[in-house]
């Protein structure tokens, strides 16, 4: 199969045929800071240079304006009502169609998909548990295409995969062996379906299908060949059997949330990589107590720990062993066993899509830790980007890194996308965030020359790449606020704020005795009970999306204001306590989880991966035209406790209304709904249908009446009734944009 050969000056031509004929968003406002202008570099980058210079606080109005073209109404469509049906619904006037799901062949001579858990190949065909995703447009005669609307490059996470009791049990006959060892030949299958997809879309006619052989097509799963990058790399800390020099590892793992860099190549986030390994009893003496330990002890592998599928078990060869955590080798370095294999994992991995030749790279500037989705900061010339990220556990941070390098528009078509990377995502300084509850807060620099880390009590830094290998540890030294579980950031394109969703929280409390849970404060004020057919859930059940505006709307600033943009609640439980943003049946959500801007519509998306109200509804996608922040008031919630009574105050964003917020999709029974991306037109949005069908129990792998999904296959879409996760595409039949 041969590579596709680019030259740089094919890279991202706006020439081509395959492009749109309806203006596009800046072309019908260009007086707005645009990211196609700033990506085309020229006179509009020139043009958004401006703008930037003035500072995007300078744009009075920016943050109102809507994003309509003429004669269009955004959020015009009727709102789908919560729904527990096997489908997947959207409104009146839109289609939803299925173009990818696990197991399509799209590599080598993999057999068509008979979906009866006979199949294997799997590094040949799409993976499981679909998640992030990013559009890499193509122009008709097969090159990198900023504007390309009919054919383009889907680079697509695939995160995990349905189990119960260590087995995959949908990809294998009768559910596979459910206890330790586990057989090699399903290890195999179950490596193979996690990692990241590229494969290539095409819109024929009004369908669009994926293509099975088209040369751009290529997998990562935990067994690819990737490179360490940045700070970390060579360090002693990546120093493994497979890289005694510390400069590779293998595979990525755990793929969430995604970026797209302005220099047009992939982000990856690796999220819940540490549950994979394993390690021994008895393993904390043999490293002689030292420092690793800390580390392992924070990151959540103790001594004992048992991996999630057992893939350790499965035989000698190497493949397997690096699944074990511990120090099995006599070696001063670990460079005969897989003791540091751990810090390979938990970053934010870049890729080129477009070019199969090239490995990818693990950016460990970024950090380590349970990586969801990296988003940019609008691209200004001559300032430093920045990348907002947030870290999916309870109780752990948000972070942004800031490049050392400006940014030069001439980079938005470099001849060698990775090595644009390198520029920008190799060096720089790496922050978590703190939040007051006046409003304000803080980017804390996790640095090695700040005291506070540098004589952190709770574990001994070598150097900046140990800070960066163990970030949550640098950002404990700071005193960081602790979230209710940072999922995806989005970046508002109306006015540069960015979103942060915190999808819920099981260890908050208003208890003061109860010593294993935080206190609701500022940023995370919730803490109730919620019920979920008729069983107790306490914490933040329901999550909520914080939302934050740089001092100066600089990138590189470290203060900030923040507020609350939305609390997720349902409908019928207090406003002055849990529904605080007053949602409505046609908007009430819980466990905000993906969240990305449309920067063609400025839509706001936001996808739910609950598990709090699907017992009323199966998850959701909504789309949300949201102000800006302090827009709305500072309230007080008062909670009696034992103590007296705890009174946090917090930020309130102004309540969403019947035009600003409307649910626009239901998903099928036991989805999550996550990943979207759209074509530069803003006519097709791809998203992600995940786990349909995780709650059907593996012994009626084979009894298809007792699965709790059939979707795909109930909607028309390939062989078998076992449920699969999938892309769809969404399309208007009148032709028109997406959200209007
Ligand atoms: Fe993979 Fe935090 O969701
Ligand atoms: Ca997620
Ligand atoms: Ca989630």
């Amino acid at each position: 199969m041969t590579t596709p050969t680019l030259r740089p000056s094919d890279i991202f031509n706006n020439e081509d045929s395959n492009t749109s004929s309806n203006p596009t968003f800046d072309d019908v406002l260009n007086s707005r800071l645009s990211r196609r202008n700033v990506l085309r570099g020229g006179a509009s980058a020139a043009a958004a240079t401006v703008l930037g210079g003035v500072g995007l606080a300078g744009c009075a109005t920016s943050s109102t304006t809507s994003m309509a073209l003429p004669g269009e109404k955004l959020l015009a469509f009727k709102a789908v009502p919560k729904s527990l049906a096997d489908v997947v619904s959207v409104p009146a006037g839109y289609k939803a169609e299925v173009i990818y799901a696990l197991g399509d062949p799209i590599l080598g001579n993999a057999a068509p998909f008979k979906n009866d858990g006979t199949d294997a190949d799997f590094e040949l065909r799409a993976g499981d548990h679909h998640d992030g995703m990013e559009w890499f447009g193509l122009s008709d005669n097969g090159q990198p295409s900023r504007s390309a609307i009919n054919r383009g490059l889907l680079a697509i996470n695939h995160e995990a995969t349905t189990d119960e009791k260590l087995t995959s049990f949908f990809i294998h006959a009768n559910g596979g062996k459910a206890s330790l060892p586990r057989p090699a030949s399903e290890v195999d299958k179950e490596m193979a379906i996690h990692g990241v997809s590229v494969v290539e879309v095409r819109k024929n006619g009004n369908k669009w299908d994926y293509l099975r052989d088209s040369p751009f097509n290529r997998r990562l799963t935990p067994m690819s060949d990737i490179e360490i990058s940045g700070p970390a790399r060579g360090n002693r800390l990546m120093v493994t059997k497979y890289s005694p020099t510390g400069t590779k590892t293998r595979g990525t793992l755990n793929n969430c949330g995604t970026g797209l860099t302005p220099w047009g190549t992939f982000l990856t986030g690796e999220e819940n990589f540490v549950g994979y390994f394993h390690r021994t009893a008895g393993d904390d003496a043999r490293r002689g107590n030292d420092k690793s330990v800390a580390s392992l002890r924070r990151y959540g592998r103790a001594q004992g720990a048992a991996s999630r599928h057992g893939w350790e078990t499965a035989g000698s060869d190497d493949k397997y062993m690096r699944w074990n955590n511990s120090q099995t080798g006599t070696s001063a370095d670990g460079s005969d066993d897989y003791r540091n294999e751990l810090n390979g994992q938990g970053y934010v991995v870049e890729m080129d899509p477009y070019d199969k030749t090239k490995l990818a790279k693990k950016r460990t500037a970024l950090g380590r830790y349970a990586h969801e989705s990296a988003v940019f900061s609008k691209a200004v010339a001559g300032q430093p980007l920045a990348v907002y990220m947030g870290d999916d556990a309870r109780n752990e941070y948000i972070y942004k890194y800031v490049s050392n390098a400006r940014w030069d528009p001439a980079d938005a078509e470099p001849a060698n996308r990775m090595a644009a990377g390198d520029k920008y995502l190799d060096n720089g300084k790496l922050y978590a965030a703190k939040f007051n509850s006046d409003g304000t807060g803080q980017w804390v620099e996790l640095s090695i020359d700040n005291p506070a880390i540098k004589n952190f009590a709770g574990y001994r830094f070598a150097d900046q790449a140990d800070v960066c290998v163990n970030a949550r540890l640098a950002a404990d030294a700071v005193g960081a606020t602790k979230m209710d579980r940072p999922e995806w950031t989005g970046v508002n394109p109306k006015n540069g704020e960015v979103y942060f969703t915190l999808t819920n929280n099981t260890n908050r409390t208003t208890d003061p005795k109860n010593a294993s849970q935080l206190l609701p404060d500022a940023a995370n004020p919730r803490a109730y009970t919620d019920s979920r057919s008729g069983q107790s859930q306490g914490g933040n059940p329901n999550g909520h999306v914080l939302r934050l505006k740089e001092a100066g709307s600089m990138a590189s600033a470290t203060a900030m204001t923040w507020d609350i943009y939305v609390f997720g609640a349902k409908t019928g439980t207090s406003t002055a306590s849990i529904n605080l943003s007053n949602l409505t049946d046609d908007q009430d959500l819980s466990s905000p989880d993906g969240l990305w801007f449309s920067p063609y519509t400025g839509i706001c998306w936001i996808q739910t991966d609950d598990k709090a109200y699907n017992d009323k509804t199966n998850c959701m996608m909504l789309a949300a035209l949201p102000g800006q922040v302090g827009d709305g008031k500072a309230v007080t919630l008062n909670y009696p406790t034992a103590n007296g009574n705890l009174a946090v105050q917090t930020q309130v964003g102004k309540s969403p209304t019947a035009d600003t917020l409307k649910r626009f999709l239901v998903g099928p029974a036991g989805c999550e709904i996550t990943g979207a991306c759209e074509t530069p037109d803003g006519k097709a949005l791809f998203v992600n249908i995940q786990h349909p069908g995780e709650d059907t129990p593996m012994a009626a792998v084979n009894d298809v009446s007792k699965y709790q999904s059939q979707w795909p296959a109930n909607a028309g879409y390939g062989p078998g009734k076992r449920p699969r996760s999938a892309t769809i595409v969404i399309t208007k039949l009148d032709g028109g944009r997406i959200g209007t």
